[in-house]
């Protein structure tokens, strides 16, 4: 079976607000796989379902732990997250590099919240709310955006900061 591709800009389901999700089948469990493989295959840390072309509330993310700015970023299992809302529990921010598997080729610096909490549902259809700090934050942040339409580029108002990716 092969993988769907990934859409990228200007794609207009990338600038939608996707619908919720009702049905936690599966369906939807094979979604999650098929996302995770997809993210994987593409060296991501994170895929919003728009990225593959499909109209639903779920984004899957996961990463091996590493050393940033002097702090440990703990290993996330892949895992996906059903309707999620954020709640920012602290509004410092901070700003890093981010890029997206839907603009290839650009990154640029976005200042995001560094402390939030997030509520949403498991495959399984069971509600949580969890505290999130760190890079984790960070990609929770830009994969809730993509279920909202948003891409990280929206926040940087001087495009000369957006970088063109050495090749
Ligand atoms: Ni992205």
């Amino acid at each position: 079976m092969s993988l769907p591709e990934i859409v990228v800009v200007p794609a207009p389901i990338l600038r939608q607000t996707l619908k919720p999700i009702e049905s936690f089948d599966g369906q939807l469990k094979e979604l999650a796989k098929t996302m995770i493989e997809v993210m994987h295959q593409a060296d991501g840390v994170g895929l919003a379902a728009n990225q593959i072309g499909i109209d639903a509330q779920i984004f899957v993310y996961g990463f091996d732990g590493f050393e940033l700015k002097g702090k440990k970023q703990p290993t996330v299992s892949p895992q996906a997250v059903v309707n999620p809302v954020i709640e920012v529990l602290d509004p410092t921010t901070d700003e890093m590099t981010e890029g997206c598997l839907s603009i290839p080729g650009l990154s640029g610096p976005v200042a995001r919240p560094i402390g939030i909490r997030l509520h949403g549902f498991d495959l399984d259809g069971n509600q949580f709310s969890r505290d999130i700090e760190g890079y984790e934050a960070r990609v929770v942040q830009h994969e809730t955006d993509h279920l909202n339409g948003k891409l990280y580029i929206d926040y940087i108002t001087d495009p000369t900061k957006l970088r063109r990716d050495q090749e």
